[in-house]
């Protein structure tokens, strides 16, 4: 549950937490390039470093996790580049699950499926079958996600449903995204720098504050976590209303 936390790297206590965490994981190229490695090194660096964050966002006690790892818009990657991430993907599934599992963590994958290969697209399944009753954490990987093909795909069943236009209101479109048993995510991190969505959960994200650190996402640390944190801690969420005041005028 969200409650005052004292902060594993800055002793600072904190309230409140986010709830769902989302993170855009960036700056893999850039990371390899500033090392002279070849940008694949770099993706295999960043996945690398998913367990770390991963051990510590759950540390934190957030309920949910979000981890961007690969977008509709990524196809257009030269196909060695996107052949080696499905690759280094696959590796992680293997070597990842069964400790996620014994960690009690529930898996989730957002996004399509077919542009898999079967291999890969059985990998996922299983696993998130592996996890579906475990109760801590739930994890999410939007992999082959795009915020946009997430809408069309749910105008799509919505009318293979031949749900009548009164009934389609903001509750029962959400039932139908990728999302529909996660909450909006409270907070979305970018690592990279860059100030922009990139497709990433569009829909969901209305309300959502946005943080965004210079760290390439290999570099990523608790600390720049935890920061993220703390700036959250204290924004002021008004969802277009107004500061509660209590007996504050309005005229
Ligand atoms: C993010 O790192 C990983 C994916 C998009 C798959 P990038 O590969 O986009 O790294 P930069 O932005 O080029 O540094
Ligand atoms: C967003 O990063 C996608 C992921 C991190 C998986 P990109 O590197 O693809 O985003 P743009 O192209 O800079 O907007
Ligand atoms: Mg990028």
């Amino acid at each position: 549950m969200v409650e005052t936390k004292t902060m594993p790297v800055s002793g600072k206590k904190i309230f409140p937490l986010p709830r769902h965490v989302a993170i855009i994981m960036d700056g893999n190229g850039r990371w390899a390039r500033r090392q002279g490695l070849p940008r694949l090194a770099g993706h295999r660096a960043g996945t690398d470093n998913v367990r770390r964050i991963v051990e510590a966002v759950d540390g934190y006690g957030v309920e949910y996790l979000t981890l961007y790892a690969f977008s509709t818009e990524n196809w257009r990657r030269p196909g060695r580049e996107v052949n080696g991430i499905l690759h280094i993907l696959a590796g992680m599934i293997d070597r990842e699950t069964e400790a996620l599992h014994k960690n009690n963590v529930k898996l989730s994958h957002l996004g399509r499926l077919d542009g898999l290969s079967p291999a890969l697209k059985t990998k996922v399944l299983n696993a998130v079958e592996l996890t579906k009753n475990n109760s801590g954490m739930t994890l999410c990987i939007a992999f082959d996600y795009g915020g946009r093909a997430e809408i069309l795909d749910a105008v799509r069943r919505i009318v293979r449903d031949e749900v009548s236009p009164e009934k389609i209101d903001e509750a029962l479109f959400g039932k139908y995204l990728y999302t529909a048993d996660v909450p909006e995510p409270d907070l979305i991190i970018r690592t990279g720098g860059e100030m922009r969505l990139s497709n990433f959960l569009i829909w969901q994200a209305a309300y959502s504050e946005f943080y965004t650190t210079p760290t390439l996402w290999p570099d990523c640390t608790e600390e720049d976590i935890e920061k993220a944190f703390i700036a959250y801690s204290q924004r002021e969420r008004r969802f277009g209303g107004i500061k509660d005041e209590g007996e504050a005028k309005t005229d």
